[in-house]
């Protein structure tokens, strides 16, 4: 069943140009979809574009976006905000966003509760410390915490746990371990997966990482220059790509063992000028 379809999305710059060309692609329930391409290609603003949180100078067109049978594009501000967090919720790589630094995150989490639900103090207080220990962290001590007084790992930990709190169907996660360490990418990455099945809700996951792709997705998509030049299911897109672009994208990736003194530049055919070194990318 689609969870969501995007019909037809064009993004704008501030000057009118076109930033994003009437892409179109669906998503499933409960499945993990990938969004792949070379930096700049569109793939961040695509996906603030769905929930209509596109930062300022920016515009979207969209024949429909439906999302649970409702088009969101028909939607006003007042209606937007009750789907965000509710059906759909967002982490990003820059995890320091998610909170304020002025509060705790129980007060913050508490405010995101009450947006979307008339329940008591205490009820509120209990989902909060849930949702934190569904990432692995000590809800009730985490829960009177500044974020400063969290890692970056655990930080972008409790980033999550405030985007599943209120379950949402589809959670987007835009490169959310780039900034991490090692070890910390990891367990963002395993508790995603983890909380996609228990909740069964769909991701959206934006990535350089082709590791993750091979591991975790379902479908992908490659962006290349505000086009969607590819979909398919991840076997077909990684055995057997139809795009020379996105042949490319994957022959770039440096292999783990026996690494080509020179590794292939993308550039001439795919991305026509700005060359991207496979060597210097996260791929
Ligand atoms: N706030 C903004 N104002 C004007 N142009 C913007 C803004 N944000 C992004 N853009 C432009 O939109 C295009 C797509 O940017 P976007 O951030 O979606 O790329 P991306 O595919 O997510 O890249 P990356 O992989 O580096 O995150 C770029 O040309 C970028 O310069
Ligand atoms: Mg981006």
């Amino acid at each position: 069943m689609e969870l969501l379809t995007v019909c037809d999305l064009n993004i704008f710059g501030s000057d009118h140009c076109s930033l994003v060309h009437g892409i179109n692609f669906s998503i499933r329930a409960g499945e993990w979809f990938a969004l792949i391409g070379e930096s700049g290609s569109g793939k961040s603003i695509s996906a603030f574009a769905l929930a209509a949180l596109l930062p300022d100078g920016l515009r979207r067109e969209a024949k429909e976006i439906k999302l649970l049978g409702q088009d969101l594009t028909r939607l006003s501000e007042a209606e937007l905000r009750k789907i965000r967090g509710t059906d759909i919720a967002y982490v990003f790589q820059d995890y320091q966003s998610a909170f304020t630094p002025y509060f705790t995150l129980g007060k913050q989490m508490d405010e995101v509760i009450q947006t979307h639900r008339d329940w008591s103090k205490e009820e509120r207080k209990k989902k909060a410390w849930t949702a934190l220990n569904e990432v692995g962290l000590e809800g009730q001590k985490v829960y009177q915490r500044y974020p400063f007084q969290l890692s970056g790992g655990q930080l972008q930990r409790a980033a999550l746990a405030l985007a599943m709190m209120m379950e949402p169907k589809l959670l987007i996660a835009d490169e959310p371990t780039t900034a991490l360490d090692a070890m910390s990418a990891a367990t963002v990455l395993s508790l995603i997966a983890r909380l996609k099945n228990e909740k069964g809700c769909a991701v959206l996951f934006i990535t350089h990482d082709l590791r993750c792709v091979r591991r975790y997705a379902d479908r992908v998509a490659i962006m290349q220059k505000g086009l969607i030049v590819e979909t398919g299911t991840k076997e077909e897109i990684l055995k057997n790509p139809r795009e020379i672009y996105t042949r490319n994208l994957l022959a770039s990736v440096p292999p783990l063992r026996n690494v080509p003194k020179r590794l292939p530049v993308l550039g001439e055919e795919g991305l026509g000028g700005g060359a991207l070194y496979a060597a210097n990318s996260n791929f």
